[in-house]
């Protein structure tokens, strides 16, 4: 598709999308810090999980998802999946005419990490195609070679989570045996590289008694968005309350009542599967 012309104005929505309601965690962030600004919001329940899927798959699903998005028109496309980032970043910045326009959860993390210059050996939990594309760890490698980073894939998390299963005796019991693999011993921090595991922080917390720093990208992606907003000079100056609006390609009820415990009691997910009939 060609994107056409392409001219973000401020008052234009920010685009984020995820496999899934995951991406909730980041938007909410976006939301909490910059209460003025719209979002469009795509979880493509229909293909989660990402982090199951073949890389052709998802570098297709998002360049459909971002092609939405910037028909809305989006001022600026945040890629809410860690899965999504590390396969699909490349490609959905090409289909628009200026490639910073998009924003990943990989690359915020690692600089401020690497900027903290605090931990010597970091773990990392995410999907399989986030911890098999190994995006991260060449990130960490080539901006300091001296950071170890061991990463785990941790596959039963992200649908356990959208099924509702967290703050409960069973999703303590599966992040602790996770958790409890050998190939994390003696880290200092541990990176949550997948954006539904901000509703795991309390079990992830308790396994490590509190004394383990947890690196939680929503809140760093959106500071990164302020940032990038505010130097475009794209920051929406109406303090208007914003129209949010989120879409998912297959709606289900249990899909809304977990992404209200991510977003808000005022969030109604709408179906648009952008794939019906093709
Ligand atoms: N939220 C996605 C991520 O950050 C993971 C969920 C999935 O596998 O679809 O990687």
């Amino acid at each position: 598709m060609s994107t056409g012309k392409f001219s973000p104005k401020a008052s234009y929505p920010i685009g984020v999308f995820d496999s899934g309601i995951g991406g909730l965690t980041v938007a909410k962030a976006i939301n909490d810090l910059l209460p003025h600004e719209q979002l469009v919001y795509f979880g493509d329940t229909a293909h989660m999980p990402y982090g199951e899927k073949s890389p052709h798959a998802i570098k297709d699903y998002s360049i459909k998802i971002a092609e939405f998005l910037i028909l809305q028109p989006c001022k600026l496309i945040v890629i809410a999946c860690n899965s999504a980032s590390a396969t699909a970043f490349k490609q959905v910045q090409a289909i628009l005419p200026d490639k910073q326009f998009v924003i990943n959860v990989i690359d915020p993390v690692v600089e401020h990490i690497v900027s903290q210059d605090k931990y010597k050996k970091i773990g990392l939990i995410g999907t399989k195609r986030t911890v098999s594309s190994a995006v991260y760890k060449k990130k960490f490698e080539k901006a300091n070679p001296n950071m170890q980073l061991k990463s785990l894939a941790t596959p039963l998390l992200a649908p356990m989570i959208e099924e509702g299963f967290f703050n409960n005796k069973i999703s303590k019991t599966i992040v602790h045996s996770y958790l409890d693999n050998p190939h994390l011993t003696g880290i200092e921090s541990i990176i949550l590289a997948c954006t539904h595991y901000p509703l795991i922080i309390n079990e992830i917390s308790s396994y490590y008694k509190g004394k383990l720093d947890i690196i939680n990208s929503a809140e760093i992606v959106s500071k990164a968005v302020q940032r990038f907003l505010d130097e475009k000079g794209l920051l929406n100056t109406k303090k208007t309350e914003p129209k949010h609006k989120f879409f998912v390609s297959d709606y289900t009820a249990s899909f809304e009542e977990t992404a209200k415990i991510f977003f808000g009691a005022s969030l109604k997910l709408k179906e648009n599967n952008l794939w019906k009939g093709k």
